[in-house]
């Protein structure tokens, strides 16, 4: 069977390459979304993906995705992770795994990060190992869904 997931990204990630580069590095969303679209390509996964600022697209996506068109969802929802009740109520609805996934490690950083409300509803959570946490959540679904490379 092949596997196919799906990664959606939220507000200001299509801003990275340019976005507070010190926090984020410096590689474009397109380039971390090519790499990780190869990595998957590599070990028989298709991977898609797509970036949105606006929250209600977001929850359509997830939607969409979660009832069954992607096996897993990587979720990097930038800021709305710590305030968004409608895109943790899509997570919570949605029939596959989603793993949220940040770049910079939360933990680290300012107070309001260390809240996120979608956690709870995640199979789990992958930050702060830059564009990489993006592959280390595609593995995790991977192992998940028992079709580990
Ligand atoms: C982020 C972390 C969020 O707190 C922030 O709002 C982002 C990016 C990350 O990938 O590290 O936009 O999700």
């Amino acid at each position: 069977m092949t596997v196919s997931l799906f990664i959606l990204n939220g507000p200001n990630l299509d801003q990275l390459g340019t976005r507070e580069p010190e926090v984020y590095g410096t590689a474009t969303l397109d380039e971390i979304m090519a790499e990780v679209v190869t990595y998957g390509a590599d070990r028989g996964v298709t991977i898609d993906h797509a970036q949105s600022s606006l929250e209600g697209e977001m929850v359509d996506h997830i939607h969409r995705a979660g009832r069954g068109e992607a096996q897993g969802i990587v979720l990097n929802a930038g800021a709305y992770s710590h305030y968004s009740y409608a895109i943790r109520d899509a997570v919570a609805g949605a029939a596959v795994p989603v793993v949220e996934t940040h770049l910079s490690n939360l933990a680290a950083r300012e107070e309001f990060r260390h809240t996120s409300v979608i956690a709870p509803v995640c199979l789990g959570v992958v930050a702060g190992f830059g564009a990489d946490s993006y592959r280390i959540a595609v593995d995790a679904l991977l192992h998940h869904l028992g079709g580990a490379s």
